[in-house]
């Protein structure tokens, strides 16, 4: 199954970034259960239902309202109103930041209008960063392709200086992140593998390769005085973080929706802190595809559904 993982991947990922791709499927007759396996609705109060619902069986949250390379200003001043929404629905759940909120945002800088304008993005970012430190809500920056990494890290890093709180998310695939783990070590940072289509000369290829990387990164971080999140689903990566957050104060477990629900559980249960990753809104369609790409069961149940109808 890896064999087929790294053919199509890159194949998948391509479609992800092709408008014809999302034109075509985005109006195939999918039926709801397909993408409401990874999403959790349309609709803010879709998300606030699963939120309501996670939170009753001992998750914490981050919440995603999906949407990625916003090309205009207004679409951008959008996604802020629509976060500010979010986020005094959700403070309602939460009410303070300390110790550590239960409930989270998710932003992707690109959301907020980073490829017309980093400035504009950043005074976005800030704006939603203030009022969700008044409601008692975590925010973290999501990482998107490498070329976007260093203006991310940038726009984090001035941020942090008012909202110390602020996490961001570095992606193991990438060969740079060792040394970015190292200058983030002191910050609340969400390590995962990395979800995008990167050229070898800047990540890793082989998934051997890339778990290395992840616990090479993970070590960094736990010897740091921040506070790692470990995004990931494999086990191997999850036994081995169990290790190294021995003598770790403050880390928690981080998967996505619909991924691996008996695990979290499980980890729920042995008492740890689980923050699942829910997205919501209508633009599902690159997040999805990630999430196909990852694996080839997923596809599979995807034409199934596509062509059982
Ligand atoms: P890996 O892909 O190696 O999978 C290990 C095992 O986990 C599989 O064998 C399977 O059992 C299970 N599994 C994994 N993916 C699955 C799926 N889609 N469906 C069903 N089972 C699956 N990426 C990024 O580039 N930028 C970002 O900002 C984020 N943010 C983010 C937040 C959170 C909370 C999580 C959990 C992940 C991200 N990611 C991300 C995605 C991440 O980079 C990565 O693509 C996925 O987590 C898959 O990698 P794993 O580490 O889970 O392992």
């Amino acid at each position: 199954s890896s064999v087929l993982t790294n053919s199509l991947r890159p194949v998948i990922l391509a479609a992800a970034r092709s408008p014809r791709c999302e034109h075509a499927i985005t109006r195939a007759p999918l039926s709801r259960q397909v993408v409401n396996r990874f999403v959790a609705g349309r609709e803010r109060s879709d998300a606030i239902a699963v939120v309501s619902r996670l939170l009753d069986d001992g998750r914490y949250v981050s919440v995603d309202f999906l949407g990625e390379n916003v090309t205009d200003a207004g679409s951008a001043r959008a996604t802020v109103h629509e976060y500010l929404s979010l986020i005094e629905e959700l403070g309602k759940f939460s009410g303070t930041l300390a110790p550590v909120p239960r409930v989270e945002v998710s932003v992707k800088l690109s959301s907020l209008g980073a490829e017309l304008n980093t400035d504009v993005a950043a005074e976005n970012a800030r704006t939603i960063c203030a009022a969700a430190q008044s409601a008692g809500v975590w925010v973290t920056v999501d990482a998107e392709d490498h070329t976007t990494t260093d203006a991310t890290l940038a726009t984090v890093r001035s941020l942090r200086a008012d909202f110390p709180w602020l996490g961001t998310v570095l992606q193991a695939y990438l060969r740079r992140t060792e040394s970015d783990c190292l200058a983030f070590d002191d910050a609340r940072i969400r390590l995962c593998k990395g979800a995008y289509n990167e050229p070898e000369a800047v990540a890793y290829i082989r998934r051997e390769d890339v778990t290395a990387s992840y616990l090479r990164c993970l070590d960094i971080l736990c010897r740091g005085t921040g506070y790692p999140m470990v995004a990931s689903h494999d086990p191997v990566v999850i036994a081995a973080a169990a290790r190294m957050f021995c003598g770790v104060e403050r880390f928690e477990y981080q998967m996505l929706f619909g991924i691996r629900e008996p695990e979290q559980a499980r980890l729920v249960a042995e008492g740890q802190h689980v923050r699942t990753y829910v997205p919501y809104g209508s633009a599902w369609y690159p997040y999805f595809m990630r999430r196909l790409a990852e694996r080839p069961a997923n596809l599979a149940f995807f034409l199934r559904s596509v062509v059982a109808r």
